[in-house]
């Protein structure tokens, strides 16, 4: 199974960026955390992983997802959750069954801008405020979907 783990804008530095808000390790730890979640699953998952702060080149990568038939995505799309009709438009064609994630809890945050999702629409379900941990847990939710 092939999982692109898309992240959108202000995510390339987790690890450094507002460590009270989103800690203090990087994305590097991600595909770790998938296997001790997984276990022997975790050898049947072939994780890849996209970075960009341009929504342009995510709905780019997103096409191309959808055109080497990717079996799932993990989508944390950073404040364009909040914004960007033009990603949740992309999700809405392409089709590929995506699991929107967050670091934080966004629905205990006190900007309300962070409560409202335009990607949620269209996604299996959303994992938010279990730190790195919800990228792991969402690789899994997918697992289980999709087989
Ligand atoms: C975030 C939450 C968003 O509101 C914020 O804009 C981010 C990160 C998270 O992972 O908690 O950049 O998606």
């Amino acid at each position: 199974m092939r999982i692109l783990v898309v992240n959108g804008p202000n995510l390339r530095f987790v690890g450094q960026r507002q460590p009270d808000i989103y800690g203090s390790q990087g994305l590097d730890l991600v595909p770790e955390m998938v296997s001790q979640v997984l276990g022997e699953a975790a050898k049947n998952i072939a994780l890849s992983f996209f970075q960009s702060n341009f929504e342009g080149a995510l709905i780019d990568r997103l096409e191309e997802a959808w055109k080497e038939k990717t079996d799932g995505l993990v989508l944390n799309a950073g404040a364009y959750t909040h914004t960007s009709l033009a990603l949740a438009d992309c999700l809405a064609w392409i089709q590929v069954p995506c699991v929107e994630v967050h670091i934080s809890n966004v629905f205990a945050r006190d900007e309300s801008i962070r409560h409202q999702s335009f990607m949620a629409h269209h996604c299996v379900g959303v994992i938010a405020g279990f730190g790195l941990m919800s990228y792991a847990l969402a690789v899994q939710a997918l697992w289980h979907h999709l087989s």
